[in-house]
């Protein structure tokens, strides 16, 4: 059976319906979302969320295609992006070599990668060769270390022009991150294909958030833009509490848990 969502009908979504999108790094979790989403993302914020690290730019890979070959295989029927991490596109040839592999080893349906007009030639390249591509611009985590930080884009100044570059370059859809909603409206009205926001307000073609901040596992502290739909990390505390004092007491395993 087709997939309902390709990179047609994602385009085809701009103005219609709004595009809903999280982030999934194994096959357990991809198959619970893919029935209420309409994209997953295997973000590279898997480098943060599953392996710990303080950021994104250690991402590799091989690691990608790892937790992409897991969500493809708990999701078959879903739209996949894989999040083309840092260094992996710095050039055409690098680009096109790195998401050859994605088609290659991967069931993911496109590529997204970081970047404006400065990427426009590296996308056009990859558009040619027949890989679809996801654009990022706004807030660009690839860039923490750059720019000094995580930092809200407030200026229009650039962005527009980001975004147009990207439109003509060939992709189909692009994340706009952590930009003021205004701005954010202006930037989705400029162009022609789905601006998926995430802090970047609600007149967008659509949202992603990052699973373990929507569901309330990650703790350490809390974006104004995510809003938790669940408290995981209370129910996970909850669990294992109930669980080792259980066994501490030997009320687990009682006769129904046993053979
Ligand atoms: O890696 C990721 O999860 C992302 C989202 C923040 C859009 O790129």
């Amino acid at each position: 059976m087709a997939k309902k969502w390709n990179v047609s009908t994602v385009k085809a979504a701009k103005g219609k319906e709004k595009l809903v999108m999280v982030t999934a790094y194994d096959a357990l979790f991809a198959k619970l979302f893919a029935p209420y989403v309409d994209m997953l993302l295997v973000g590279d914020s898997l480098n943060m969320i599953f392996a710990g690290r303080p950021d994104t730019l250690s991402a590799t890979m091989e690691q990608m295609l790892y937790h992409t070959q897991a969500v493809c295989a708990g999701a078959p029927d879903s739209f996949v992006i894989f999040d083309m991490p840092y260094g992996s596109y710095t050039s055409k040839e690098t680009a096109l070599a790195n998401a050859l592999r994605v088609y290659k080893e991967t069931a993911a349906d496109c590529v997204k990668l970081e970047g404006g007009s400065e990427k426009a030639e590296i996308i056009h390249h990859l558009v040619q060769n027949g890989i679809a591509v996801m654009g990022h611009i706004g807030l660009k985590p690839q860039s923490v270390r750059a720019e000094g930080g995580y930092k809200v884009v407030r200026q229009i100044d650039g962005l527009l022009e980001d975004a147009k570059a990207l439109e003509n370059a060939g992709v189909f859809a692009m994340v706009l991150e952590g930009t003021q909603s205004d701005i954010a409206k202006e930037v989705c009205q400029a162009v022609s294909v789905p601006v998926i926001g995430i802090g970047a307000g609600k007149d967008v073609d659509g949202q992603v958030l990052v699973w373990s901040d929507m569901l309330g596992f990650f703790e350490d502290f809390k974006p104004k833009f995510v809003k938790r739909y669940m408290d995981g990390a209370s129910l996970v505390k909850e669990a294992m509490e109930r669980y080792a004092r259980e066994v501490k007491e030997g009320i687990f395993p009682d006769k129904d848990h046993s053979y």
